[in-house]
């Protein structure tokens, strides 16, 4: 037996790296990254605000998010990242400025891989190659150039949503946003929704997000939902 193999036989076995120090360390890489591609814009904690229409609405002061929020809450892990740009296909709807997208990009995930939709595409988009749609997600879905392995909805679907709906209108408008994804969904495909609640809303979201599985079950019995207790994700998995 030569030194080399009995060195070897005798190392102690390098530590696993668990799915949680994998994800910080891609937080870290998604922060340096982030740096060079979203500029101009000044960082309030994670995010900047920017004054928009939205329909007939003149100025919401919306705010857009760094894309380390969406690794943060993993709305977005290294598996999907490694997916992404082996061909998995993803729609972000109510992409903003794109920059969670736009970032993907420095991952290496093909353009290609990636669409992305809005109720009304922001400027920042026009110079990329992404596949674009302007659609409001809470009414018909167009004709789309494919089916996803992902559809994410990154702290959108409360807009699309209409928060000035009743509860049980906002429940049936909600349902038939998650019905409309699942019809553009691969098998196998996610849904993943991140959301930002305010804390003194929380147990009034928790309970809307429960009676909207159950309704949505009602009519897609076998479709496997994660809900984290703080809301922050939920992922919402179609069957093969
Ligand atoms: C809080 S911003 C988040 C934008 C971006 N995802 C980010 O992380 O910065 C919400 C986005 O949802 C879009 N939105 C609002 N209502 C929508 C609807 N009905 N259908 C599609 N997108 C919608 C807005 O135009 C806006 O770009």
């Amino acid at each position: 037996m030569s030194l080399r193999l009995i060195k070897a036989l005798f190392r102690p076995a390098k530590p696993k790296i668990t799915s949680e120090q994998k994800q910080a360390s891609l937080i870290r890489a998604v922060e340096r990254k982030e740096k060079k591609i979203i500029t101009g814009m000044p960082i309030e904690d994670g995010y900047h605000t920017y004054n928009r229409p939205l329909g007939d609405i003149p100025v919401i002061v919306w705010k857009f998010y760094y894309a380390h929020k969406y690794f943060q809450n993993k709305m977005i892990d290294a598996n999907m990242v490694s997916r992404l740009r082996k061909g998995a296909s993803l729609l972000s709807v109510g992409t903003g400025p794109g920059h969670l997208e736009r970032t993907l990009l420095a991952f290496s995930v093909p353009a290609n891989n990636i669409d992305v939709a809005d109720v009304k595409l922001h400027e920042h988009l026009e110079n990329t190659t992404f596949t674009k749609y302007n659609f409001d997600a809470g009414n018909d879905w167009p004709t789309l150039r494919k089916k996803y392995d992902y559809i994410v909805f990154p702290e959108s679907i409360q807009y699309a949503m209409d928060t000035k709906l009743s509860p049980i209108k906002g429940i049936q408008k909600m349902t038939k946003i998650i019905k409309s994804a699942y019809d553009n969904l691969n098998n196998n495909g996610e849904i993943r929704i991140s959301l930002w609640v305010p804390k003194d809303t929380l147990d009034f979201w928790i309970k809307f997000w429960n009676m909207t599985k159950a309704n949505v079950n009602s009519i897609l019995p076998n479709l496997k939902w994660e809900i984290e207790p703080n809301l922050k994700t939920i992922i919402i998995r179609k069957p093969n």
